[in-house]
């Protein structure tokens, strides 16, 4: 078996010389758990590799659980409002959130709304939503925590927006408001923001905070080279449809990507459009080089992506959802109805937010933290 480890651990070594996005992301082998065999899916352009790693193991490659769809049990809009409740009574909450997601945006520009976003994403399919993306350390993880996961470091932002909101709602009200509410608050108050105002949406509360976060369970994201199958079992597992994979791509109308994930694809696009991106890519996958991912509404949450789709988008993930006839017919569907998309944006959040949701107290599993980035003593 050590034989068997060794020689796995050299064929994800020789991974890491593939390819620019293989050496940045690498990969990701629970070697010892002697469990399971999880290798990044859809990041890297090693998919091939998954099975002979594994393979090598001794251990075949698991695919996720398919889940019900999230209940959200315990959940309910105006949590912090109820008077009822004195232990999460905090009716400044979500103000105060908003307060800090907005000067975040007067301060840095819009594209912080965009990590805000994608950060409530991020946490949702890790762990469900419970602030698992926050953590720095942990007991079990130590500093191998989530925002060191491939999908993660380097890449996400909005961190320090909520270590904002955490205060303003401290100074609110004491400790009463979770992390991981405080990041669905201020993933809708991005999406308001950012869409004019058009994407407005109540969101139920009352999730508390985990208190583990392992860097390779971040395996359970997508990657912008992920098939459209993978999309569907990614999201399957989390209980969301494909319906909702589609809409929520409608993400990437706003923010930013770094030249490595979409430079290995500039020939599957508009001609000029690539010549431009390679040109801000100084004609290389740079991960330092990072362009909008909407070349024509680059900072409005709108239904451009699906007119962008499938000459001007960045990924691959993101082209193949005209791949299929019943995704293609709902990208028509949004590219030609604003307002449908829009509504339909709104449920998704709201449904992604209730994935995995921790809503009772329980001593060493679920807290409200005093600081987002680590958990209570
Ligand atoms: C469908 C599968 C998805 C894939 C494969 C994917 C992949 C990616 C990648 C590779 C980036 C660029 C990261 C970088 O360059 O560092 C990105 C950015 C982004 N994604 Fe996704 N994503 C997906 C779904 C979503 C969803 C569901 C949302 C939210 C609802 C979302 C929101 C965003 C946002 C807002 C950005 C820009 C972040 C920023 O500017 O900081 N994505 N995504």
């Amino acid at each position: 078996m050590a034989n068997k480890k060794q020689l796995a651990v050299l064929v994800a070594l020789l991974a890491l010389l593939v390819g620019p996005s293989a050496g940045l992301l690498g990969i990701s082998i629970s070697i010892g758990t002697g469990t399971d065999c999880v290798v990044f899916v859809g990041w890297p352009r090693l998919l091939f590799l998954r099975s002979l790693i594994c393979g090598l193991l001794g251990q075949p490659y698991t695919p996720p659980i398919w889940r019900d769809p999230p209940t959200g049990a315990g959940l309910s809009v105006g949590y912090y409002n109820n008077s009822d409740y004195a232990d999460s009574y905090c009716p400044g909450a979500e103000a105060a959130v908003r307060t800090a997601v907005q000067s975040a945006i007067d301060q840095q520009g819009r594209g912080i709304g965009a990590g805000l976003i994608r950060l409530f994403f991020h946490d949702a399919f890790v762990r469900g939503c419970d602030a698992s993306v926050l953590l720095q350390s942990t007991a079990l993880a130590g500093t191998g925590t989530e925002m060191e996961g491939g999908p993660n470091k380097d890449s996400l932002r909005g961190f320090e927006v909520i270590d904002a909101a955490k205060e303003a709602t401290k100074a609110a009200c004491g400790n009463r408001v979770s992390c991981a509410d405080i990041l669905a608050f201020a993933a809708r108050d991005a999406s308001d923001i950012l869409s004019g105002g058009r994407i407005s949406f109540p969101v139920p509360a009352g999730r508390k905070d985990g208190r583990e976060s392992f860097a390779n369970e971040t395996v359970q994201l997508p990657g912008p080279d992920s098939s459209l199958q993978q999309l569907q079992t990614m999201f399957a597992a989390q209980g969301l449809s494909t319906e909702d994979m589609v809409t929520l791509s409608g993400a990437h109308s706003i923010g930013r990507a770094r030249c490595l994930f979409f430079t290995g694809r500039l020939a599957a696009m508009d001609r000029d459009y690539a010549q431009r991106l390679d040109a801000s890519c100084n004609g290389t996958g740079s991960p330092s080089n990072m362009v909008s991912q909407d070349p024509v509404t680059a900072d409005v949450l709108d239904n451009q992506y699906y007119k962008n789709i499938d000459k001007f988008v960045l990924f691959g993930s993101d082209a193949v959802l005209i791949s299929s006839p019943a995704t293609k017919q709902q990208v028509d569907v949004n590219k030609a109805n604003a307002t449908s998309w829009e509504i339909d944006f709104a449920a998704a959040m709201v449904k992604m937010g209730k994935i995995g949701v921790k809503t009772a107290l329980v001593p060493g599993e679920t807290e409200i933290r005093e600081v987002c980035s680590r958990v209570n003593a």
